[in-house]
């Protein structure tokens, strides 16, 4: 099962100067809640802007997908250059695609769940986008609301 986890604005906005652009400690721990156990695939501009202090993520396996050759990274991480190879050798696992821009775009349309925070805020100089969540294709299952944010679940119609 493939699931894309990912923190959005209004405006669709996941990311800035290679950050996220707010700072949501209860949206961590979801993620973490979430994601703990099973495997994790990020392009490499969202593996760097994890704190290396913080990386790999624990208790996950931890897989980055980049082009270049000989890229380093800690034991236990796995490095990918196809990203279609990535997802056949993790294809009987749970599998999160954890972002960024470039890696939800290119995997969208073999997920089989979105998990979305939808944060209630505009980003107006973003430069890293979630793509389009087709309502004809995507399935709102269920929804916890918070103060400035919701977690929806969204299953494959
Ligand atoms: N809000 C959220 O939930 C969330 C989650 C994650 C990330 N983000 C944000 O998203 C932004 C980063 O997104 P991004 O799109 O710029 O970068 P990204 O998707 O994290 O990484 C892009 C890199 O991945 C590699 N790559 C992409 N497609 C590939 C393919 N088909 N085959 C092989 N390698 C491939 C390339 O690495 P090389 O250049 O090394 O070849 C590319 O430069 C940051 O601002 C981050 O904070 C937000």
């Amino acid at each position: 099962m493939i699931t894309l986890i990912a923190a959005v604005s209004e405006n669709f906005c996941i990311g800035k100067n290679g950050e996220l652009p707010w700072n949501i400690p209860e949206d961590l721990k979801h993620f973490k809640r979430l994601t703990e156990g099973h495997v994790v695939i990020m392009g490499r501009k969202t593996w760097e802007s994890i704190p290396e202090k913080f990386r790999p993520l624990p208790k996950r396996k931890n897989v980055v997908i980049t082009r270049q050759t000989n890229y380093p990274v800690p034991e236990g991480v796995e490095v990918f250059s196809n990203l279609e190879e990535a997802l056949l050798a993790f294809s009987q696992q749970s599998v999160f695609i954890i972002g960024g821009e470039q890696i939800y775009s290119a995997t969208i349309e073999k997920a089989d769940q979105l998990e979305i925070t939808h944060i209630q805020k505009t980003i107006p100089d973003g430069d890293a986008f979630f793509p389009a969540i087709d309502s004809n294709l995507w399935e709102n299952v269920s929804e916890e609301t918070h103060e400035n944010f919701s977690f929806v679940t969204y299953k494959r119609k």
